[in-house]
């Protein structure tokens, strides 16, 4: 991609509503901008960086054997009254009536649909076990939209379902799912904790919260500094169950939540099977969420330093990006703009800065976008036929000729 072709509206300054380091980046870098409190549009950058994040989710959930679908954003207010979370969940939830007296809402959870929806389908044990998953956009009237991403009012949940004829068919597809969370953290560049949650508006019993430590995570989880055991906070420190040591408060954001519902939500909405002895039972629901969205915020938080963002391989929103340092001659620009289509040829998607602006400009801005790899072409070119790669993590610069940074950016690209 051009840099000129595309939109990247970097910013110089940290912009005032910017309230965490993730947020003024994700503003600056052109990630993102809000329309209003709590709702942004994802601008070209930020949507590469969502969709590779989506990327490694669908990867994880198919190895899983969970089945994808896509369910309506627009509801029925009638479903949520079966299981009266219409009350508890209150001013969140959206509502209105639409011009055929319909009162409807705009899904903040998914629960009552999928579960309405497996019941028309599913009558016998012989269907089970069944985990369907969707990447979809909830809505939910928070009370303090904030930090960007990371707290907003219509955001993108991964949340998958498993359906089960009995308690031990849940704690397989519970823990495969589990192991599946450990795998997306991992490829997302995260250092993450996983604690045993209270499962709150959820219902049912077993809960895990996925947290990842961040300075400004509302979330707060005791870990214990000897062992690394770790616990959702209540209302006091507690000494350590596995070792007694004293625990420490620690800052989070929960980027994931998975539960045991049990028959909460199938017993009240009527969705049974008959099993092998020809009994009629309420399915065994498993329920677990990924905040989509808010993943970009705690890896931006975890991922970066003074100059900007420092997107981890798997995230990048290109696997390089370009630096052409023209000279007036538009040699430059040309030896560029030919390396540009050399990597593109081998699938290798870069971004191309052809921008008419200055090398400190150039480089402020690459910095600040995070791509992994810069590869800058400048005079050196055409004095002594040598570009330069640096590697955004580390800030190190290697030097040589185009044959040999070519193939060790390649070599590192596919490493
Ligand atoms: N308002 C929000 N904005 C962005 N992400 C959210 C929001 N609410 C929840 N999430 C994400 O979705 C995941 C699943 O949601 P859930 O556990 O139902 O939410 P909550 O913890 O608020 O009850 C959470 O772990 C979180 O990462
Ligand atoms: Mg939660
Ligand atoms: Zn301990």
């Amino acid at each position: 991609m051009f840099w000129t072709k595309t939109f990247i509206p970097t910013l110089k300054e940290n912009p005032q509503e910017a309230e965490s380091a993730s947020h003024q980046l994700m503003l600056r870098a052109g990630l993102i901008r809000m329309l209003m409190a709590g709702v942004y549009s994802y601008l070209p950058l930020g949507l590469r960086v969502l969709n590779n994040i989506e990327k490694i989710i669908r990867d994880e959930m198919n190895a899983a054997g969970a089945a994808e679908l896509l369910l309506p954003a627009l509801q029925p207010k009638e479903l949520w009254l079966k299981t009266g979370r219409d009350e508890i969940l209150g001013e969140v939830m959206i509502k209105f009536t639409d011009r055929r007296g319909r009162h409807v809402c705009l899904g903040p959870t998914h629960e009552e649909v999928i579960t309405d929806l497996v019941k028309g389908y599913i009558s016998s044990y012989k269907q089970l076990p069944l985990i369907l998953y969707q990447i979809q956009t909830k809505f939910r009237d928070e009370i303090r939209p904030r930090f960007g991403l990371v707290r907003g009012c219509e955001f993108i949940m991964k949340d998958a379902y498993s359906f089960d004829r009995d308690e031990a068919g849940l704690k397989i597809n519970y823990e495969a799912m589990r192991k599946a969370y450990l795998k997306i953290f991992k490829r997302c560049g995260l250092d993450f904790l996983v604690t045993e949650a209270d499962s709150g508006v959820m219902g049912g019993s077993v809960s895990h919260e996925f947290m990842v430590p961040a300075s400004e995570g509302e979330d707060i989880v005791l870990l214990c500094p000897a062992c690394k055991h770790a616990l959702g906070y209540k209302d006091k420190e507690e000494k350590c169950t596995k070792c007694g040591t004293q625990m420490e408060k620690i800052n989070t954001l929960e980027v994931g939540h998975i539960f045991q519902l049990g028959t909460k939500y199938t017993s009240m909405l009527g969705a049974n099977f008959v099993n092998e002895s020809g009994k009629l039972l309420p399915i065994i629901m498993g329920c677990y969420g990924i905040g989509v969205s808010r993943l970009v915020s705690a890896i931006i938080e975890q991922n970066r330093d003074d100059s900007g963002i420092v997107w981890p391989k798997e995230i990048s929103p290109y696997k390089a990006v370009i630096i052409s340092l023209d000279s007036g001659d538009g040699a430059i620009k040309q030896k560029a703009a030919q390396i540009y289509e050399e990597l593109e040829g081998d699938s290798i998607d870069v971004l191309f800065d052809d921008r008419d602006e200055r090398a400190g400009v150039k480089f402020k801005d690459a910095d600040l976008l995070g791509i992994t790899y810069q590869l800058i072409i400048g005079k050196d070119y055409l004095k002594n036929n040598t570009i330069e790669l640096k590697c955004r993590s580390n800030n190190e610069k290697i030097t040589g000729t185009e044959e040999m940074i070519l193939n060790k950016l390649k070599g590192s690209i596919s490493g």
